[in-house]
């Protein structure tokens, strides 16, 4: 054996407490990366180091930091020995305390080469886009994959805005809203991205459905309709005889789109359906009869049929909706482990803390 072979990077091994299971952490992987090509269903949303959904703390072992932390935990965090996964490779065997650690097998994420195929404008500012991809893709309903394209640096995050199928899912359907000053959605509603190849990668995200009993919430907001629909037209397709109530939160009746798809879930679902559009800047004078406000105000006066100690709740959308709606669904008694959030996290999220 030459001496440089002892030099060489070798796979350490990582193990999860107190779920007690353990997967090795090839060089240069992260070892959320190597949690999830395992199946394993890592805690984590954005995988780039800006959410902190992967938080955790490391109990044994050495760690090489890929970010530095501190763009995303606080002092204190970081004295307890808090890490990110998605930004922790090995350098010895590590031991992680991940307290609500889901046993449940996901389908590890693949690169695919794909091309835009359709475009579709659902709003004024929100496009369906159809990506066909070169194989099938098997995800849970509720997750996300990431897209690359040659005229913007980086991947960017979009949610399936469609059921799986048990034989995988060759053209995936998104639901992309445009970013002001945005690099990707400036591109795509250019019309620059039409026809063009993307390298697609997924799928990730811990949104989906959870087995139970009790009352479901969701709450979409702008395009965090897409992973909402994609769960509630799986539950269709899989009947699970449990109330649901939707909100769906937009500024105004241009904003609200799919309400042919939510009027055929409702049609279809096995129990009471509820749908309920909420508006925050309606014109005072228009013809809308519906509720008017923010979603969360909505939900503390409409939601209290569908809450009791097993009620699941799933919100997606941008961040300051998911927080105020977060802290309305605690106050009205749901516990923490039963909220499910997506945040739809961009570029200019933790710059501030970052400089
Ligand atoms: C898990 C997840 C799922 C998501 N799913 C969806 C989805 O289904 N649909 C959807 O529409 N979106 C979704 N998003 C958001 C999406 O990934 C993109 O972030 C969004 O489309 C913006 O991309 P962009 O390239 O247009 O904007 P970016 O170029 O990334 O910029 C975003 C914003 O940040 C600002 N910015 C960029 N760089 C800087 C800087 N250096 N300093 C200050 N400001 C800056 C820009 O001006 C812009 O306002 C999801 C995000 C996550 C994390
Ligand atoms: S998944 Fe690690 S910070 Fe978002």
């Amino acid at each position: 054996m030459s001496l440089f072979s002892f030099l060489k990077p070798t796979a350490k091994k990582a193990t999860i407490m107190p779920a007690g299971i353990s997967f090795e952490v090839k060089p240069g992987q992260s070892v959320l990366e190597a949690g999830l090509s395992h199946g394993y269903a890592m805690p984590h949303s954005c995988t780039v180091g800006t959410c902190g959904s992967c938080k955790c703390r490391v109990d044994e072992g050495k760690i090489r930091e890929l970010t530095n932390f501190a763009y995303v935990l606080e002092a204190d965090e970081l004295q307890s020995n808090m890490v990110l996964t998605c930004q922790t490779a090995l350098k010895s065997d590590a031991v992680f305390h991940i307290p609500n650690f889901e046993l449940k097998q996901l389908h590890p994420p693949e690169d695919f080469e794909g091309k835009i195929v359709a475009t579709e404008d659902l709003t004024h500012d929100t496009k369906k886009v159809v990506i066909e991809l070169d194989r099938p893709i098997w995800f849970d309903a509720g997750q996300y994959v990431q897209i690359y394209s040659d005229e913007v640096y980086g991947g960017r995050s979009y949610s399936f805005a469609l059921p799986p199928a048990e034989d995988g899912v060759r053209n995936i359907e998104l639901f992309i809203r445009k970013v002001p000053g945005g690099e990707f959605t400036s591109a795509l509603f250019d019309q620059k991205l039409a026809g063009s190849a993307v390298k697609v990668h997924g799928p990730s995200g811990n949104f989906w459905l959870r087995e139970g009993r009790g009352p479901i919430i969701c709450v979409g907001g702008g395009s965090g309709l897409a992973p909402i629909i994609s769960l509630l037209e799986q539950a269709v397709k899989k009947p699970l005889g449990r109330p649901c109530v939707m909100f769906f939160g937009a500024r105004s009746q241009a904003d609200l789109y799919c309400l042919e798809r939510i009027e055929a879930i409702s049609k279809a679902w096995d129990g009471a359906f509820q749908f309920i559009p909420v508006l925050s800047d309606e014109p005072a004078d228009s013809d809308w009869n519906g509720l008017r406000g923010f979603v969360n105000t909505a939900i503390a006066s409409e939601a209290g049929q569908y809450i009791s100690s097993d009620t699941q709740v799933y919100l997606c959308g941008p961040p300051p909706m998911i927080d105020a709606v977060s802290e309305t669904v605690s106050e009205l008694g749901i516990l923490e482990n039963n909220i499910h959030a997506d945040k739809f996290l961009d570029a200019s999220h933790g710059l501030s803390r970052a400089e």
